[in-house]
């Protein structure tokens, strides 16, 4: 309870933090042109693969044409509340199966296709959308874009989704036909999504902060203005989120399911982990001299090797350090008291909703403890 009120204070003050960068983000109205491609996006009924042929249907689509459908429903229900993004990682019935369907509003396949998934989220109202990229080095060809749009449309509807999340993360100079082409690629994706499957989802991954992290230096702004929701990827770093370039009802806050281990070279008095220099994009010491865990093994390390917990004020996020053959180890990651915080001030700030990479990094297995610990973490989300 304590960690409630706590939480509470917390994000009322970062909440009038919001209000005054707020001011600064007021998304301006865009001139909307038409894009050429005219397809029917009504599924096949031959090639559908769900045992109820109105699941295969983009959900944006059967709202309109069966508004009383018990799906629809679910999914109109669903529209009323806040969003909760899952990114999903290749796995089958028997991990996506435990997920709590009834939080998902949104699921992004990431490099993976699974019919009978889709088949599922549909039945639960939640939409599914494939992940898209596009080499760097074409952002500035108008003919490439559009030969890639017309590819991931086809994609989108043979495989009966409702969208794409654009997951573009390279380094682009600023005022370089590449930003433009970046910020062009995603307007002419959303227009040509919208027209071809009205109602459907574009969405565009970003960074922490809108300032140039990574040497990502894009049209924030635009292209938060240009897609329907924006993915915060608030992972990696210590979070600057709400000085964010768009408006709060677009923003989705993402959050890790996993966490860091870094290995130190040195472990001072203070428990200070000296870390390797790694240089990632022209920073000598980056987060490349770790590596990504899941959650759930994170907490069979911590129970394994008995490592006291650890709280960082400034992040709010959990540390611990542990010692095996290999030597000293530090780990940062999120857990159920950080994620509460992170949550909250999502919900409290007004933003579209939340999202975590990847909904598959728990115990997804029959255990007791695994149990608990889906339990707990899908139970906290809004
Ligand atoms: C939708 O929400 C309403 C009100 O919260 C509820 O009464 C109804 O049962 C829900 N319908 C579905 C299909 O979940
Ligand atoms: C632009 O892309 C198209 C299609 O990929 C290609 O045929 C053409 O050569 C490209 N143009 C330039 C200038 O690179
Ligand atoms: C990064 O390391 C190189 C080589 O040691 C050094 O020349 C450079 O000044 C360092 N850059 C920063 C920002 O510390
Ligand atoms: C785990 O650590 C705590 C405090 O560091 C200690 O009291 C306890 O005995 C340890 N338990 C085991 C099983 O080592």
């Amino acid at each position: 309870m304590a960690t409630y009120k706590t939480a509470l204070v917390f994000v009322l003050i970062l909440l009038c933090i919001t209000i005054t960068f707020g001011k600064n983000y007021v998304s301006s109205l865009n001139v909307v042109e038409t894009f050429p491609i005219k397809q029917d996006a009504r599924a096949s009924p031959n090639s559908c693969p769900c045992k109820n042929k109105l699941l295969c249907m983009p959900l944006s689509q059967a709202k309109n044409k069966y508004p009383t459908a018990p799906h629809v429903l679910n999914f109109i229900n669903k529209s009323k509340k806040t969003e909760v993004f899952a990114f999903v990682a290749k796995c089958d019935a028997s991990v996506w199966g435990k997920f709590d369907w009834s939080k998902l509003t949104t699921v992004a396949l990431f490099n993976f296709y699974d019919a009978e998934l889709v088949c599922y989220a549909h039945q639960q109202g939640a939409q599914v959308v494939k992940l898209g990229n596009f080499p760097t080095s074409k952002l500035g060809n108008i003919t490439a874009r559009q030969q890639w749009i017309k590819m991931q449309i086809s994609d989108v509807i043979l495989k009966f989704l409702d969208g794409i999340n654009i997951d573009y993360e390279d380094a682009l100079d600023p005022f370089t036909p590449e930003q433009y082409g970046l910020t062009s690629l995603v307007k002419e994706t959303a227009d040509a999504f919208h027209s071809a499957i009205p109602g459907s989802q574009v969405s565009f991954d970003v960074a922490w902060s809108p300032h140039g992290i990574d040497g990502r230096y894009y049209e924030y702004k635009k292209i938060a203005d240009y897609s329907d929701a924006i993915f915060i990827m608030a992972y990696d770093e210590q979070s600057q989120i709400l000085s964010g370039p768009c408006t709060a009802r677009k923003l989705i806050l993402g959050v890790p399911w996993y966490g860091y281990i870094y290995p130190c070279l040195q472990l001072d008095k203070n428990n200070k982990c000296y870390i390797k220099e790694v240089p990632f994009r022209g920073v000598n010491c980056s987060d490349a001299a770790g590596k990504e865990l899941p959650f759930r093994e994170i907490l069979n390390i911590r129970q394994f090797y008995n490592a006291t917990y650890h709280w960082d004020q400034n992040s709010l996020t959990p540390w611990f350090n542990f010692k095996n053959k290999k030597g000293q180890h530090q780990i940062w990651y999120d857990d159920e008291r950080s994620l509460l915080y992170k949550y909250m001030l999502a919900v409290v700030s007004g933003f579209r909703g939340v999202g975590m990479y990847t909904a598959n990094d728990l115990d997804y297995s029959d255990t007791p403890e695994a149990k608990l610990q889906q339990e707990h973490m899908w139970s906290l989300l809004p």
